[in-house]
């Protein structure tokens, strides 16, 4: 297996209720390493350009509002098949379906404020880190 790197975000409804070290926690406690982190608070251009391949979906306007409504943490994930670890850590996006002891299972507030992103494939996580990080603010982790 080789290591591998996914996009992840704490998203405003965590960082308010400062979930960022207990979701930090889960991700070194599952063996990711953490090699790049940065805080923003998103502009909707920002927004709109992530979520750009959801801009015709329903509820396209309540996802841009909820991800500028507050700063949010986005981190570059490391480990050994990093996408789909991480996403079994996040639990289903609708926390109604997430499983017991998932970060949505116990930190999402709603559909729409379901607390994490994780990319849901290695190429989507390259596009992602590459919206938001340039190559030289991600810190490969010799140990
Ligand atoms: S899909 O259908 O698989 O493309 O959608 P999904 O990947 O599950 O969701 C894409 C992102 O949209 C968010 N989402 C929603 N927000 C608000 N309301 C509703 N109904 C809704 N459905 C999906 C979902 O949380 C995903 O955001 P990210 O940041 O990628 O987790």
């Amino acid at each position: 297996m080789t290591i591998e790197r996914t996009f992840s975000i704490v998203k405003p409804n965590a960082v308010a209720k400062n979930l960022i070290g207990a979701i930090y926690s889960r991700f070194e406690a599952a063996g990711l390493k953490i090699v790049a982190a940065k805080m923003l608070h998103l502009t909707r251009e920002q927004a709109e350009g992530f979520y750009a391949e959801h801009a015709e979906r329903p509820f396209f306007g309540g996802l841009v509002d909820f991800m500028t409504s507050g700063p949010i943490i986005l981190q570059v994930l490391e480990g050994k098949d990093a996408v789909r670890r991480h996403r079994e850590i996040m639990g289903a996006t609708n926390p109604e379906n997430a499983l017991a002891g998932t970060l949505r299972a116990d930190y999402a507030d709603s559909l729409t404020e379901n607390a994490v992103h994780g990319s849901d494939s290695a190429e989507s996580a390259a596009r992602e880190i590459a919206y938001f990080f340039s190559e030289g603010e991600i810190c490969p982790r010799t140990r």
